[in-house]
Order: C-alpha cells, then sequence, then structure tokens
C-alpha cells in the first residue's frame, strides 16, 4: 500500500499515465505484429513466384538470372542436403550449411507451405520445399533480414513516440489535474481557517465560505454543503452565545438583588444581637447563626457576582502592584485566621511588582492561603514564595498537607467544586475559591496550575510582566 500515491492529485495521474502506457504497449505490439504478417506473406508470395528455378540449376551450373540477391538453394537427395548456395552479385556462392542447418531443411514439409529457419551460417529464411523431377527435393528461400529490419524500425518508432506521448501527457495531465482540483484545495483552505478560529466561547462570526458552489459539479455540491453546515454552525454558535449572555446577566441581576435582603438580615440580627433586654440562650443562639450564616451567604453571593462580571470580561484595575507586600499582608491575614498552622515566607530581596488589579490579586491569596489553612490540619507547613522568572513572575503556594486526590487537578478549578463533597459546609466555602483564582489569572493574561501527592500540594500563579 505504501507504493500507492497518496493525493488525489498523484493517484489520477499515475492512472492516466498507467492506462495511457498500457494502451500504447498493446498498439505497438499490434501494430509489429501486423506489419511482420504482412510482409512475411509478401515473401511468401515472391517464393511462389520463384518456383524452384534456382535450386533446381545448382545441379547443372550457374544459372541465376532473373534471381534476387540473397537468393537461397539447396538440393536434397534422399533426405540429405547435397548442394546449397546463395546468389551474390550475379553468381551463386556456395553455403557451407552446419549440421543443424541440414537437419532443419531435411525435416521440411515437402509440398507444403513456407517456413522460417534459421540457418547459421546466413540469416533468418523463409524457405520452401518442393518435389524434384528426378526424386530429389528442392529448396528455395529468402532471407527475412529486410522483413526483420523494417519492423525493429517501426518499433524503434513506435517507442519514441509513446515516450514522447506519455512525457507529454503526463506534464498536461498533472497541470489539468491541478485545474480541476482547485475547487477542492479551497474547501480545503476555507475548512482550516474555520478550524483555526476560537470556536470554544463568546460571540463567534464565521465569516469565510467556499466560493465554488456551482451545483452542475461535484465540487460545487460539497461546495454548497460545507457553506450550508458553516451557516448552521454560525446559528448554533450565536444562539450559544445569547443563551450564555441571558444566563450571565440572570446570574447578575440575581447575585445583585440578593445582596440589599442579605445586608438587612444581617444588619437586623446584629441589631438584636445588641438588645440588652432579656433573651433566652435559644434565641441568642438562633440570632447568631442567622449572623453568621447570612455572612457566609453575602460572601458567596459577592464570589458569584465577581465570577459573572469576570466572564463578562468587564475591564480589572491596571496598577502597579507589589506582589512582595501582598504576600506578606495576605499571610499576616491566614496566620490570624489559622493560628495552628505553620506560615513560612520565602521572598526575593527586591521587591517584585506586576501590573494588575491589586485588590483582585489579594484575593487569588486570600483564597489559595485559605484553603491551605482550611483543607489542611493543624501543625501543616504552608509556604508562599514569590520568585521573577524570564517569562513573568511565580508566586507558589505549597503546604505539606493531605493534599488533593490524583484525577481532581482540573476539575478543581470548576465552580462549586469540592475534593470531598461529603464534607459540611462549615469548613470552607461553597467550591468558588478556585475558580476565582482561575478566572482572576485568567483575566490577568497568566495562569494558575495545580501539583498535589500525599504530603506536598503545590499552587503557582504565573503573572506576565
Ligand atoms: N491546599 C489544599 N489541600 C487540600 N485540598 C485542597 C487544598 N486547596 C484546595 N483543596 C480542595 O479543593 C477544593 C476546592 O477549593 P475551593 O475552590 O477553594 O473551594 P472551597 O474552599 O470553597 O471548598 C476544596 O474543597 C478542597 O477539597
Ligand atoms: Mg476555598
Amino acid at each position: 500500500m505504501k507504493l500507492l500515491p497518496r493525493t488525489i492529485r498523484a493517484r489520477m495521474i499515475a492512472g492516466l499515465l498507467v492506462l495511457l502506457a498500457l494502451s500504447c504497449a498493446v498498439l505497438g505490439v499490434a501494430t509489429s505484429l501486423a506489419m511482420d504478417r504482412f510482409l512475411l506473406g509478401r515473401i511468401d508470395q515472391q517464393l511462389a513466384g520463384y518456383g524452384a528455378e534456382f535450386a533446381a540449376s545448382l545441379e547443372h551450373g550457374e544459372d541465376t538470372r532473373g534471381q534476387a540477391r540473397n537468393t537461397f538453394g539447396a538440393r536434397l537427395v534422399a533426405g540429405r542436403v547435397t548442394q546449397a548456395a546463395v546468389v551474390s552479385r550475379e553468381a551463386a556462392l556456395p553455403v557451407q550449411l552446419s549440421s543443424q542447418d541440414k537437419q532443419a531443411l531435411a525435416a521440411l514439409p515437402v509440398g507444403g507451405p513456407p517456413e522460417t529457419v534459421d540457418l547459421s551460417a546466413l540469416d533468418d529464411y523463409r524457405v520452401r520445399a518442393v518435389p524434384g523431377r528426378d526424386g530429389d527435393v528442392l529448396i528455395t528461400g529468402l532471407s527475412l533480414h529486410g522483413v526483420e529490419e523494417a519492423v525493429a524500425r517501426l518499433q524503434l518508432l513506435e517507442l519514441s513516440m509513446f515516450t514522447g506521448t506519455l512525457a507529454v501527457a503526463g506534464v498536461a495531465g498533472a497541470v489539468w489535474v491541478r485545474l480541476s482540483l482547485r475547487p477542492l484545495q479551497r474547501i480545503a483552505t476555507t475548512a482550516r481557517k474555520v478550524s483555526e478560529l476560537p470556536l470554544a466561547s463568546g460571540e463567534v462570526t464565521l465569516g469565510e465560505r467556499v466560493p465554488d458552489t456551482d451545483p452542475r459539479t461535484e465540487t460545487g455540491l460539497v461546495g454548497a454543503a460545507f457553506n450550508r453546515m458553516l451557516g448552521h454552525v454560525e446559528s448554533a454558535l450565536a444562539r450559544r452565545h445569547a443563551v450564555e449572555q441571558r444566563l450571565r446577566s440572570f446570574a447578575a441581576d440575581a447575585s445583585h438583588e440578593l445582596r440589599t435582603p442579605l445586608a438587612s438580615i444581617r444588619g437586623h440580627a446584629e441589631l438584636a444581637l445588641r438588645d440588652r433586654g432579656p433573651m433566652s440562650d435559644d434565641v441568642r443562639h438562633a440570632l447568631n447563626r442567622i449572623d453568621a450564616e447570612s455572612g457566609r451567604m453575602s460572601e458567596l453571593v459577592d464570589e458569584l457576582l465577581l465570577l459573572v462580571r469576570l466572564d463578562e470580561g468587564r475591564p480589572l484595575a491596571r496598577e502597579e502592584v507589589d506582589l512582595t507586600r501582598l504576600a506578606i499582608e495576605a499571610t499576616g491575614d491566614a496566620r490570624a485566621a489559622s493560628p495552628g498552622h505553620l506560615w513560612r515566607l520565602a521572598l526575593p530581596e527586591d521587591p517584585v511588582t506586576v501590573t494588575g488589579d491589586p485588590l483582585r490579586l489579594h484575593q487569588v491569596l486570600a483564597n489559595l492561603l485559605s484553603n491551605a489553612g482550611v483543607h489542611t490540619p493543624d501543625g501543616t507547613t504552608v509556604t508562599v514564595a514569590v520568585r521573577r522568572l524570564p517569562a513573568g513572575v511565580e508566586v507558589s503556594v505549597s503546604d505539606d498537607g493531605p493534599g488533593i486526590p490524583p484525577g481532581l487537578s482540573e476539575e478543581i478549578f470548576e465552580r462549586f467544586a469540592r475534593a470531598d463533597p461529603g464534607r459540611s459546609r462549615a469548613t470552607g466555602g461553597a467550591g468558588l475559591g478556585l475558580a476565582i483564582v482561575r478566572a482572576v489569572m485568567a483575566a490577568h493574561g497568566g495562569s494558575v496550575n495545580m501539583r498535589s501527592r500525599p504530603g506536598r500540594t503545590e499552587f503557582r500563579l504565573l503573572l506576565p510582566g
């Protein structure tokens, strides 16, 4: 299979050339066979016309008048060749025949049709044996040299003509096939351009269309079908975009609308808790729960709103942010929140700055640090390191806690994804922390990745600049 050419173009040209070569070969064989038979027929006629005069004359002397050059004559007596001669320049020259030649001549059917024999002393000869007058056999032959030469010439001529035809047909065929397949090439080009478009999300316009759509041609049919398919894809993508947009504005509106009543619940709970009047322990406990849970809910709503805004691609603040100071502050907050952990900082001597949104970047670090505090047991060491790399700045948060199960390393960044869904909601949040980290990093043109095994979990942030 490897020998077969791959492209349609190569296959078509190869097929064309093979067919042409086959027809040339058939034509060549047929014409040279026909030519050979025609010339042999003429020689046989000549032989019949000559009769056996020359062979008969061998007995008496050199009567070669009227004989064509190279005419061969021989006489057989009692099945043995007694004389043999060939006409050369008006004279008959005796020929020394080999024993094989003699056998071949002796085996000729007397009075039968002419036959071809290969006389080793001379050329190929067309010979005919006729019975003589006194019981001998007279053989007359005509040289086939001329016939063979004519056929060889014809074959040579045909060979050169066929070679030339094949060469011209190869070149012209290649050009022709290339021209015919051009519409296919254009479809492939359009398909490639479309495949390179980012179709995964957002608003997409598929401007590309195949130019050849003539329904009378095969490629035109393919092109038209392809264009129709592009149209369908385009409208499906537009519909998806509209749905996304609606969903997003719904989430934004819902979170926004929830904020005010939540704030009001919290305010009232606080107010009630501040009341100095008599209050049973149960009521106080219930009010405390309302206060705490509404606080958590507000955080959740704020996180949702932030994610929606990042999805919408709202521009972030672009300021110079000192990452070293950010790391020190965030670690200080984490230390205060989880005093049972060991918090370490690995910072370079000089401050490292990037351009970005300080509030959002602070939130990213706070999320990673609170995870390291909340999802690992007391006594865990957490290290925050800032490094300048050739490609940008790297901030890493690593801990020696139990780690995240393998297989969840990508999933963990999804919304509401938690490594242990059965765990009570009291520890950690709703599973939006890492989704926010990823969205904020993407909005900064950076990235986040995670590597974890039991005993070492590391989140690495990469920021350009
Ligand atoms: N340092 C860590 N060690 C172990 N598990 C972690 C760590 N950081 C994150 N996780 C896991 O990743 C999940 C998702 O984190 P996150 O998106 O911040 O959600 P949340 O903290 O609200 O649960 C967490 O629920 C936790 O199971
Ligand atoms: Mg978290």
